[in-house]
């Protein structure tokens, strides 16, 4: 039977943690893989996270099934975080937690396509996975451009078209905030713009938002995701607590569903719980219930809240620091680094010039061109511009 599978590439993005652990040279740098650094280079524990945890295994009397739902405390402690104070949209909003923000997304479009999405349209380039994903519950994927690397600036145009030329009942799907990979966001006027087109054109969205509190803070990146909640009929959010709770392996994320329509809920929720048994039956719980201890308690969520803003603070930094290098190595965008969001930035570097670095540099970039800013140091910054100016000289 299965000779008749096809052969299938393994995950380029992911194959990149195994080569870098793999390269034996210390001056490695790893610009690959979504997942925060400090200035020396590690991943820690969030301290109010290990506080979460003592208190977890001191505390927890059983490990007892939960249901398809999760551990309901952690969405709902989540609910002010995401979408602010405003109790009627918490009323409003169903949540599911799920493994982690992949969890939250292919529940999202598995919901969509139940009740009739077939064509969902996504900003391009995108992460990988969520065409992927959409592919694989059998919804359309129309791409569109996301953003001119070379400017730094959204594409709201195409995104305006896009919208425009939907047929009523396609989905659309957004990034919150700190765009997965080229770092360029919209400003709250144009999320006031997507809604009305939104609601104009009778196009569900769907927002992945996985990166609160590495953009402009936490407030200011939950803008769009609060605009729409108020204005739109009905609006997913696919959250993942793997970047801001550093929660990465333990798979921690949620999906809200914000349905305004009374008589709409009840159908959705049995819906989500339906599909949740069917694909993990219920989402693994330790680091879901160790979120919500934090946030749940007023001193690990002030502790938590400035671990975060520091780790922001220190990816701006880097951010701001290669952008100054846009003389030193040009044509390849660093210049427009200033106007990003986040984690991420696309470089403008061709397949051979990428491969280069890694061969013989030592700096892992995703094959797209996408970099992440958390592998950068003050130390190790000056290593990148120099190996980028070699790869690509300035003719
Ligand atoms: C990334 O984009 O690098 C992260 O979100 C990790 C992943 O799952 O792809």
């Amino acid at each position: 039977m299965f000779e008749h599978l096809e052969d299938k590439e393994p995950d380029k993005l992911l194959g990149l943690i195994k080569l870098y652990a793999n390269d034996t040279r210390s001056e490695k740098i790893d610009l690959g893989v979504g997942v925060y650094r400090t200035a020396e280079g590690k991943t820690p524990v969030f301290s109010a996270i290990k506080k979460a945890e003592r208190f977890l295994l001191e505390n927890q009397e059983s490990k007892s099934y939960l249901g398809p739902e999760g551990d309901a405390g952690f969405a709902e402690a989540l609910l002010p975080i995401v979408f602010g104070a405003d109790q009627e949209i918490h009323e409003k909003t169903l949540r599911l937690q799920t493994p982690g923000g992949t969890g939250a997304v292919r529940m999202a479009a598995a919901l969509v396509a139940r009740a009739g999405v077939t064509r969902i349209h996504l900003g391009l380039p995108s992460w990988p996975n969520h065409a992927q994903i959409f592919d694989d519950i059998g919804l359309s994927v129309n791409g569109f451009v996301h953003a001119d690397p070379a400017s730094g600036q959204a594409d709201f145009a195409a995104l305006l078209q896009t919208i425009e030329d939907a047929s009523p009942g396609d989905a659309v799907i957004l990034h919150a905030c700190c765009h997965n990979p080229t770092g360029i966001d919209y400003t709250t006027k144009r999320w006031e713009e997507i809604a009305s087109a939104l609601l104009e054109n009778g196009v569900l969205p769907i927002v992945d938002f996985a990166y609160q509190g590495l953009g402009s803070g936490l407030e200011d990146d939950a803008q769009g995701v609060r605009i729409l909640a108020a204005r739109m009929p009905e609006l997913l959010v696919a959250y993942s607590c793997d970047k801001n709770f550093g929660l990465y392996r333990d798979r921690v994320g949620a999906l809200f569903a914000v349905v305004q329509a009374e008589g709409s809920r009840a159908k959705c929720l049995s819906n989500l719980n339906e599909l949740a048994r069917a694909c993990w039956s219920m989402p693994p719980d330790h680091g879901a219930a160790a979120a919500r201890i934090v946030l749940e308690d007023e001193q690990l969520r002030r502790e938590w809240k400035e671990e975060l803003e520091a780790m922001r603070e220190r990816l701006q930094r880097m951010r701001y620091l290669l952008s100054k290098a846009d003389e030193q190595v040009p044509n390849i965008g660093l210049g427009a680094l200033a106007n990003g969001h986040g984690m991420f930035a696309m470089l403008e570097l061709s397949s051979a010039q990428i491969l280069s670095l890694r061969d013989d540099h030592a700096v892992y970039i995703a094959p797209s061109g996408r970099i992440s800013l958390a592998g950068l140091t003050e130390q190790n910054i000056y290593r990148l511009v120099q190996s980028l100016s070699e790869v690509c000289p300035h003719t």
